[in-house]
């Protein structure tokens, strides 16, 4: 078969033609909420199908998917380069072709290895780091989430999503163009409702991505796509050019203030212009696109563990108490004194990676993956989600234990097979912000409010449905306030 051609010696799960190996699961009218499971389970196929490797049709698509950590790193890591190309993917491009008409090269995520590419990875990378340890911190602590809890707090219970999606969010437009919204304010709403648009149709965008040529049928998907877009493209190009007017005033100070000034500055440093006004654009709305539902879904589902596990909330509580107390901000310094709250995130990202599959992987070169040779264009699925639930490193996988994370001692652990972010050089460019955001917003809801739930309330669904992200299913939680 084509599949035994391009990548020899590899077992190949059955297909069928045009559909693909998983007909019911992947080309159903939306992708499978469970296509990391699906792909565990075949790999844990007993012998002589133990299929750490195996080929998949995703559709039209050959594929081979890995489900150990030996093969992941050897995709990620040992032969980083050759596997970071990018498949082009339909409905994820389509967000830029509307801005631009040639959008290759100017975002990051989707955007094929190069030398451009590099070097705004790198430029993107540094800006966000701006934000990290540094002063900046500052800017996302002042942005209040636990605020935006307390008229909440007063109600019964509540479903806990908006109030985290909306503080995420602000986060993202201090770091983006230095704008910090009230919880009701109108152009915070237009960015949310643009953002939620863009996720819901990629998420039920699946088949256009398996089948191009769908994309020329009329759908109210790509027509919402496409209005969403457009109100993100306005606003966005209107905060670009209030940066530019008052850069060329002179207001910069030493640090750029944020995401859109600093790009705007490595733009200045160039001899001729690489990095374009439609870099900056889609870099800003990339950082929406990648960084919001991530990092709220992520706070979410530590919620949910937390509601499963009250023992858990009371111990980080018990910390904070200790390290920090009750009457003090928490800061990104007290990082380090808090192992528990670290492990309570850790373990939310082990249990539940919102990114099961990363993003496809392709072959950028004539490789070899395993010992099989591998063709150029072949994509790569790292099923994350089986390395995670993988019983040989994480004892009795599917319980929430975050002192798999300690040592005993009080010292931290993170084992190498632990990669919710990747690795290598398509490694997420926002691990140190969604950490940094993961942190102070869960110690400091921690200190100010008690997560219980409500009255002979369900417990939250803990399976996951795989839209964008691995998402919890609605639940309802009540929130009380620890101290007034
Ligand atoms: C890529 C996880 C937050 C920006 C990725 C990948 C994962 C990931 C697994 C794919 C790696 C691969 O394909 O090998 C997460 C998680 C987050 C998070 C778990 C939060 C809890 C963020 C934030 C930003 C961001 C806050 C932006 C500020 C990106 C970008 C890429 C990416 C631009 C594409 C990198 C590339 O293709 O070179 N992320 N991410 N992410 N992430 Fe994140």
């Amino acid at each position: 078969s084509g599949g035994s051609s391009r990548a020899r010696g590899v077992p190949a799960l059955p297909s069928v033609p045009v559909l693909g190996s998983l007909p019911g699961r992947c080309c159903g009218a939306a992708p499978s909420p469970a296509l990391h499971t699906d792909l565990q389970k075949v790999g844990s196929i007993p012998k002589p199908l133990t299929l750490f490797i195996f080929i998949m049709f995703l559709g039209p698509h050959f594929t081979l998917v890995v489900n150990s950590y030996d093969l992941a790193k050897e995709v990620l890591l040992t032969r980083g380069r050759d596997f970071a190309g990018r498949p082009k993917m339909v409905l994820p491009v389509m967000q830029y072709t509307l801005r631009t008409a040639d959008p290759r090269g100017k975002d990051i995520a989707f955007c094929d290895y190069s030398a451009l590419w590099k070097s705004h990875r790198r430029l993107v990378h540094s800006a966000l780091s701006l934000f990290g340890e540094g002063g900046r911190a500052v800017h996302v602590e002042k942005v209040y989430l636990c605020n935006d809890f307390k008229p909440v707090c007063l109600s019964s219970a509540f479903d806990p999503s908006a109030a985290v999606t909306r503080a995420v969010t602000n986060v993202v437009c201090t770091l983006v163009f230095s704008a910090t919204y009230r919880r009701d304010d109108a152009e915070l709403k237009e960015v949310i409702d643009y953002n939620n648009g863009i996720v819901e149709t990629i998420a039920r965008g699946g088949l256009v991505d398996l089948f191009p040529w769908l994309q020329r049928f009329p759908s109210r998907s790509l027509t919402k796509l496409k209005q969403c877009i457009t109100v993100r493209d306005r606003l966005l190009q209107r905060k670009l050019d209030q940066h530019k007017a008052s850069l060329s005033d002179g207001d910069g100070g030493i640090d750029p203030r944020d995401l859109l000034e600093a790009l705007l500055r490595g733009q200045e440093g160039q001899k001729s212009e690489v990095i374009s006004d439609d870099h900056v654009l889609m870099t800003a709305a990339e950082t929406f696109g990648a960084g919001v539902e991530t990092t709220s879904t992520t706070l979410l589902w530590i919620i949910a563990y937390m509601l499963h596990h009250p023992e858990v909330q009371a111990r980080a509580q018990r910390e904070l108490e200790e390290q920090v107390g009750l009457e003090r901000p928490v800061r990104l310094s007290d990082r380090t004194r808090l192992p528990y709250v670290e492990a309570v995130i850790q373990e939310g990202l082990r249990i539940r990676p919102v990114s099961p599959v990363l993003i496809p992987h392709t072959a950028l070169t004539r490789t070899s993956l395993g010992g099989h040779p591998v063709q150029p264009g072949t994509r790569v699925l790292v099923n994350m989600w089986a390395l995670h639930h993988n019983p040989t490193d994480w004892p009795q996988p599917d319980l929430f234990k975050p002192e798999r994370f300690l040592d005993g001692r009080g010292g931290r652990v993170s084992p190498s097979c632990f990669l919710p972010f990747g690795a290598g050089p398509r490694v997420c460019v926002g691990e140190s912000l969604a950490r940094l955001e993961l942190f102070l917003f869960l110690s400091s809801l921690l200190q100010r409010i008690s997560f219980s739930l409500p009255p002979a309330g369900p417990v939250p669904d803990l399976r996951g449905r795989l839209g964008v992200v691995l998402q919890p299913p609605p639940y309802l939680v009540v929130a009380t306030p620890r101290h007034t």
